[in-house]
C-alpha cells in the first residue's frame, strides 16, 4: 500500500488543471448500457473508480479501452448482473440497474453494503423502479428486478437523491409513456446525464430543476459526450491555494457548478477572479471563521465539507460546520485533531476553533474527500505528514501528487511497509 508524504509550509503558486467529473463520468459509463452500439466518452478522468466501472462494464460483456477517449461497446451485454466484489468497491455502480431494467427487462445487483460516511441505502431508487412497474426482491444480497416494459409515472422523492435522480432518469427514458420525477436532484451531473441521453435520443426536459420530465421512446442509439470539469477536484484546489497563503489559477472548470463554494471562500476573506472557464483565488492574509451548511446543489456540496474544515481549523475565530445529507461524514475530526485541529463534534454540527498552526503528523485517511482533507492540512502543516490508505485518494484525485508538485508543494508517495 502507497502512503503519501508531504512537508508543508508552502505557500501554492501557479496553474493546475482540473480533469473530468468522475461523479459525471459514472452515470455516463452506465448509460451506455441502455444503448447497444460504440459509445465514445471524451474527458474521462484516469481513476480507480472509473476502472472499477469499466471493470463492471467488461464483466457484464461490454468492450471497452481508454485511449485519448474512453471507447465502449455495449452490443454484446450477456450478464446483465453487478457482482458484490465490484459493487462493495464502489457504491457507485448502482447506477447500472436502471439501465439494465430498461434494456434487458431483468437485472440482478449486489446490495451495497455499508459505507464510510453514512448507512447510504437505496430504497429511493428501489420504490422508483416498482412504481414504474418493476418487480424487485431481495435475494442473497443481490437485488433482482424484473419488468415486461417500464411504465411512465410520477416519483415523489421524499429526500433528494443524486444516483437515485440519475437511475430512474435513464430507466425512464426507455419506459413506456411519460414520467415526472418530483424533488429531483439538481446537480449538474444530473444535467450532464441528460444532456448526453437526449443525444441519444431519450426525451428529458427539465434537468437542473426539481421537475424531471421523460417521454418514454422504444430505443436508445449510442453517441459521444464530453465530461464535465470535476467540481470537487476544482474546489478542492481553492482551498489549497486559501490554505497555504498562495495563488492559483484553476482550468478548465465551470464557475457556475460553484458558486457556494466561491461565496463561503470569498466570506473566508479570499479573492476570487472568475473569467471565462477560469478561477483565479488568491489567499487572505489571514482566514476568517465562517460558518457552512451543507446541502443539495445549489447549496454547499457535502463533498467539500471535509476540505472546508481544514480551512476552518485555521480561522481566526470559531465556525461551525454542519453536515446535512450524511450522518456519519466527520471520519476526519480525529485525524485533523492529530494535525493539531481543536474540533469537537456535537451531533451533525462541528464545532471548528482555529489554530495558530498545525503541526505535521501520520494520518490515516478512512474517505475519499476524509483524504483530501488531510492532504490540505498537511500542505499548511508544519513539518512532515504522513497520509495513509490513500488508495482512498486515488478513486476521485487524478495524478494530485504531479498536480500539485507542479505549483510548488512538497509531496510525494512511498511504499507503506506497514
Ligand atoms: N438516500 C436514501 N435512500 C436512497 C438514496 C439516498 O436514504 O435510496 C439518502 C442517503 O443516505 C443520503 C442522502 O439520501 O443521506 C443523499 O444521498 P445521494 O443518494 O444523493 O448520494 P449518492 O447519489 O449515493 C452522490 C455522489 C456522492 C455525493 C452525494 C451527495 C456519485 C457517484 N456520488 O452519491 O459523492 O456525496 O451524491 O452529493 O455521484 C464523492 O464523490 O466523494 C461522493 C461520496
Amino acid at each position: 500500500m502507497d502512503k503519501l508524504m508531504i512537508e508543508g509550509g508552502i505557500a501554492l503558486r501557479g496553474h493546475i488543471p482540473i480533469s473530468g467529473a468522475k461523479n459525471a463520468a459514472l452515470p455516463l459509463l452506465a448509460a451506455s448500457l441502455i444503448a447497444p452500439g460504440e459509445h465514445t466518452l471524451v474527458n474521462v478522468p484516469r481513476l480507480r473508480d472509473i476502472r472499477t466501472m469499466q471493470r463492471l462494464l467488461e464483466h457484464m460483456g461490454a468492450e471497452s479501452q481508454q485511449d485519448e477517449h474512453f471507447h465502449i461497446d455495449t452490443s454484446r451485454i450477456h450478464t446483465p448482473e453487478a457482482p458484490y466484489e465490484l459493487v462493495k468497491t464502489m457504491r457507485a455502480s448502482v447506477l447500472v440497474l436502471g439501465p439494465l431494467v430498461a434494456r434487458f427487462q431483468h437485472a440482478k445487483v449486489s446490495l451495497p453494503g455499508g459505507c464510510a460516511i453514512g448507512a447510504r441505502p437505496i430504497n429511493l431508487h428501489l420504490e422508483g423502479l416498482e412504481r414504474m412497474g418493476a418487480e424487485i426482491q431481495l435475494q442473497h444480497g443481490y437485488v433482482m428486478a424484473k419488468a415486461k416494459r417500464l411504465q411512465g409515472t410520477t416519483i415523489t422523492f421524499d429526500q433528494i437523491t443524486v444516483t437515485g435522480t440519475e437511475n430512474l432518469m435513464m430507466a425512464a427514458s426507455l419506459a413506456d409513456g411519460v414520467t415526472v420525477l418530483e424533488n429531483a436532484a439538481r446537480e449538474p451531473e444530473v444535467i450532464a446525464l441528460a444532456e448526453y441521453l437526449n443525444e441519444m435520443g431519450a426525451h428529458i426536459r427539465g434537468a437542473g430543476t426539481p421537475q424531471i420530465t421523460i417521454e418514454g421512446v422504444p430505443n436508445l442509439s449510442p453517441g459521444t459526450h464530453t465530461v464535465i470539469p470535476d467540481r470537487i477536484e476544482t474546489g478542492t484546489y481553492m482551498i489549497a491555494a486559501a490554505i497555504t497563503g498562495g495563488h492559483l489559477t484553476l482550468s478548465p472548470c465551470h464557475p457556475e457548478h460553484l458558486e457556494a463554494v466561491i461565496s463561503k471562500l470569498e466570506g473566508t476573506g479570499a479573492t476570487i477572479c472568475v473569467n471565462d472557464g477560469t478561477l483565479e483565488i488568491q489567499a487572505a492574509s489571514a482566514i476568517r471563521s465562517v460558518d457552512v451548511k451543507t446541502w443539495p446543489f445549489p447549496g454547499f456540496p457535502t463533498d467539500m465539507q471535509a476540505q472546508f474544515m481544514s480551512l476552518m481549523a485555521l480561522g481566526d475565530g470559531v465556525s461551525l460546520i454542519t453536515e446535512q445529507i450524511f450522518e456519519n461524514r466527520f471520519m476526519h475530526v480525529l485525524e485533523l485533531r492529530r494535525l493539531g485541529a481543536d474540533i469537537n463534534l456535537d451531533g451533525r454540527t462541528a464545532v471548528v476553533r482555529g489554530v495558530e498552526s498545525l503541526s505535521g503528523a501520520p494520518v490515516m485517511a478512512t474517505d475519499l474527500r476524509a483524504s483530501a482533507s488531510l492532504v490540505l492540512a498537511g500542505l499548511a502543516a508544519d513539518g512532515l505528514t504522513e497520509i495513509r490508505r490513500i488508495y482512498h485518494l486515488d478513486r476521485g484525485y487524478e495524478t494530485i501528487e504531479q498536480k500539485l508538485t507542479a505549483v510548488g508543494a512538497r509531496i510525494w508517495r512511498e511504499r507503506d511497509q506497514d
